[in-house]
């Protein structure tokens, strides 16, 4: 038999433990409320625009994997004939493949292009001269990170010579075809760490001394200096110029940094804390499409707003001087 004492103890006791789960409940809802809502902010900016890509030409480089094989998949979406720049050709044709039994774009071409060579740039873009009229986009996407030193075919340390002399030449040799089809664009892939870089003159080439992480931030400073410079020469020529931050986006760039069981273990983070390789490429399909630029010389973007770039970005004369320097390295002048 229960005594009346006990049923009130047990009936407190029934309470706290429903209280408790209560808590539980709603302390557990908050956290994932707040997951979710740090995870859309991480996701960034997306490309609203619809804009149709019939007729256009459209070069990517580095466009078998990653941001550039999102970027192509997206314009090819949009009916554009998407030219795949890759280094590794099998991949690269891997990926059109891919791309052409998603979108039915039967336009698309990959072609061999090897940024870390001067002789593969300059016959790259004499078959473009050669067997193209128009150019309306071309995407400096390509890009390497974190590399151990090493040198590209022409003696360059690699970070300076594929992130940035690389694409310098192959824009410069483009860019008569891309005035001729203006209104063009110019869409340069850099990177938030521009900012926290400077140009030292003294060791552009890494002679004095060598830090991956250095000779990264300061090619991708590079790229925002050349997205500069030319949005001054061509001021009024019709082609836009923009470079942008994709943000942190888990490509295999990123797994590059860690050995198969790490990356395992890793994952997860990674999937949570970093965009999707099409989340990281809204930027780069916003400044090559959106109807927004149109009348634009452009600018520096992130998450497709128009954001002020680092301050060292903003030395002229150090620009200038870059683009000298690049002009005599890459044999232009
Ligand atoms: N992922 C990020 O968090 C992040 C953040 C900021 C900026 N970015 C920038 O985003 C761009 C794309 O990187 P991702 O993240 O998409 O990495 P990814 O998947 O590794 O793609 C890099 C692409 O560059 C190509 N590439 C490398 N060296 C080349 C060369 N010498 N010639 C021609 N192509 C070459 C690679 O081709 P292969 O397959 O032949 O190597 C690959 O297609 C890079 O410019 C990077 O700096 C990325």
């Amino acid at each position: 038999m229960i005594e009346p004492n006990e049923t009130i103890i047990n009936g407190n006791s029934d309470n706290y433990q429903n209280d408790t789960t209560a808590t539980i409940v709603a302390t557990m809802g908050i956290c994932f409320a707040l997951l979710a809502l740090l995870k859309y902010y991480l996701v960034g900016g997306v490309c609203k625009s619809n804009c149709d890509m019939t007729n256009k030409i459209v070069i990517i480089t580095g466009a078998n994997s990653g941001i550039g094989k999102a970027t192509a998949l997206d314009l090819a979406r949009r009916n554009a004939r998407v030219i795949l720049a890759c280094r590794d050709v099998t991949k690269g044709k891997r990926a059109m493949e891919e791309i052409k039994s998603k979108t039915r774009n039967g336009q698309l071409i990959v072609k061999s292009l090897d940024l870390g060579s001067f002789k593969s740039i300059r016959r790259f873009c004499k078959e473009i001269n050669k067997e193209f009229t128009q150019l309306d986009v071309l995407i400096n996407n390509a890009g390497i990170f974190f590399h151990p030193f090493s040198k590209t075919e022409d003696g360059f340390e690699s970070h300076f010579g594929v992130n940035h002399l690389g694409h310098f030449l192959l824009t410069n040799l483009l860019l008569d075809l891309l005035k001729q089809s203006a209104p063009s664009r110019i869409v340069i892939v850099s990177s938030l760490v521009h900012a926290f870089s400077s140009i030292d003159f003294n060791n552009l080439n890494s002679e004095k001394g060598y830090n991956r992480m250095t000779a990264y931030n300061r090619s991708k400073l590079a790229n925002v200096y050349l997205a500069n410079e030319l949005r001054e020469r061509l001021q009024d020529s019709g082609v836009t110029v923009c470079s942008l931050n994709p943000g942190g986006v888990n490509t295999m760039i990123v797994r590059r940094l860690f050995t198969d069981w790490v990356y395992r273990l890793v994952w997860p983070f990674l999937w949570f804390l970093l965009k999707s390789p099409m989340q990281g490429a809204q930027t780069s399909i916003y400044c090559a499409v959106s109807k927004d630029l149109d009348k634009s010389h452009g600018g520096y973007f992130s998450d497709c707003i128009m954001k002020p770039v680092g301050k060292t970005a903003q030395d002229n004369g150090v620009r200038k001087k870059l683009w000298e320097v690049s002009e005599r390295f890459v044999g232009l002048n």
